[in-house]
C-alpha cells in the first residue's frame, strides 16, 4: 500500500515518526474520514473544506491549498489502484519536537492520508442498530475534527458492550450528536437536529441529509430534541461518512416506534443511495 506522507507517496513501511510526536503525545492534530465508492470520492469538496476549518482553528498550518490536497488524494487513489468501496483517513499533527505543551517554532505538520477497503454495511443499512445514551462530556468546540477522541472511544466502547452500534450523547439533558455520527429524530414528517454550533461536529452527510429533505419536501428544523422527546419520535437515525443513513430502532432497551426503520428514514436512504453509490 502507498500512503501520502506530508506531500509525497510512499510505501506504507517506510513511514516512521520519532516518539515525540504531538499527535501521540497531546493529541495535537485534527484528522478526516473520507468514503469512497466504486474508486471515487463521496463529499470530498465538503471534507477538504472542513480540514481547512479544523485546522484553522487549532492553528496548525497546512502543508498544501484545497487544491493540491484535491490532487494529491486523487493521486492516493490511483496509485493504490482502488475500484471498489474504500475509505481515506487523513490526519495533521503539530509536528514532531520535544515535548512540551506550547507550540515548537518552525516545525513542520505531520500530515499522511492512507487508503483502506470499505464495504457497506447492507444489513444494518436494511434492518437499523440499537443505541445507548450518554452524557456528552466533551469541550465547548466539538465542530473542530481534533484527534482528541477520548470520551468518543469511552462511549462507543460502553454501546458496543451493550450490544449496540452507537452511543447517543446529551448535554443538560439535549441531545447533540453520536460519539461518530450526527443524529436526527423524525415526528410528525419532520426532522429535528441540534443545530451547527460549536457543540457538533458539522458532518459533510449532514449537509447533504439537509438538502435530501428539501429535496423531499421533508421540513428540516435545527432545533435540537431531549432525551425524554426521543420516547415521542416515529423514527430516529444517524449520519456519518462510514455509517451513511442508519435507522436507529431502539435506545437503551427500547424501541423506536414499531422498531423497524420509518418511511423518511427510507426516503433519505434512498436519495442517498442515488447521490453517492
Ligand atoms: N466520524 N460527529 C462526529 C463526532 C463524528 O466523528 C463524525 C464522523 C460525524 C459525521 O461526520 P461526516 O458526515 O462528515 O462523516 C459526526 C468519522 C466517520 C470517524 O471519526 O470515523
Amino acid at each position: 500500500p502507498i500512503i501520502l506522507s506530508q506531500t509525497k507517496f510512499t510505501h506504507r513501511d517506510t513511514l516512521q515518526y520519532p516518539y515525540e510526536e504531538r499527535g501521540l503525545q497531546f493529541g495535537d492534530g485534527v484528522y478526516e474520514v473520507i468514503r469512497i465508492y466504486n474508486g471515487k470520492y463521496y463529499l470530498l469538496e465538503e471534507h477538504i473544506n472542513r480540514l481547512f476549518r479544523s485546522a484553522e482553528a487549532v492553528k496548525i498550518a497546512l502543508p498544501f491549498t484545497k487544491d493540491e490536497l484535491t490532487n494529491l488524494l486523487n493521486t492516493l487513489l490511483q496509485k493504490n489502484e482502488v475500484e471498489t468501496d474504500a475509505k481515506v483517513y487523513l490526519q495533521a499533527t503539530r509536528g514532531s519536537a520535544p515535548r512540551e505543551h506550547t507550540f515548537p517554532e518552525d516545525v513542520p505538520a505531520n500530515v499522511y492520508a492512507y487508503v483502506t477497503a470499505l464495504s457497506r454495511n447492507l444489513e444494518f443499512l436494511k434492518n437499523g442498530v440499537g443505541t445507548i445514551t450518554k452524557r456528552d462530556v466533551r469541550w465547548e468546540n466539538c465542530y473542530i475534527k481534533s484527534l482528541n477522541l477520548l470520551p468518543n472511544v469511552l462511549a462507543k466502547q460502553e454501546a458496543k458492550e451493550h450490544g449496540c452500534y452507537e452511543a447517543i450523547l446529551h448535554k443538560d439533558g439535549f441531545v447533540t450528536e453520536c460519539s461518530s455520527s450526527n443524529v436526527y429524530l423524525v415526528r410528525n414528517g419532520e426532522i429535528f437536529t441540534h443545530p451547527a454550533t460549536n457543540n457538533i461536529l458539522h458532518g459533510c452527510v449532514r449537509i447533504r441529509v439537509e438538502q435530501f429533505a428539501k429535496k423531499l419536501g421533508i421540513p428540516f428544523n435545527e432545533e435540537g430534541f431531549s432525551v425524554e422527546d426521543i420516547a415521542l419520535a416515529d423514527e430516529l437515525f444517524l449520519s456519518s461518512s462510514t455509517s451513511e443513513i442508519m435507522p436507529i430502532i431502539s435506545v437503551d432497551g427500547k424501541t423506536i416506534a414499531d422498531g423497524k426503520p420509518g418511511a423518511t428514514t427510507k426516503q433519505l436512504q434512498a436519495e442517498y443511495e442515488k447521490d453517492a453509490v
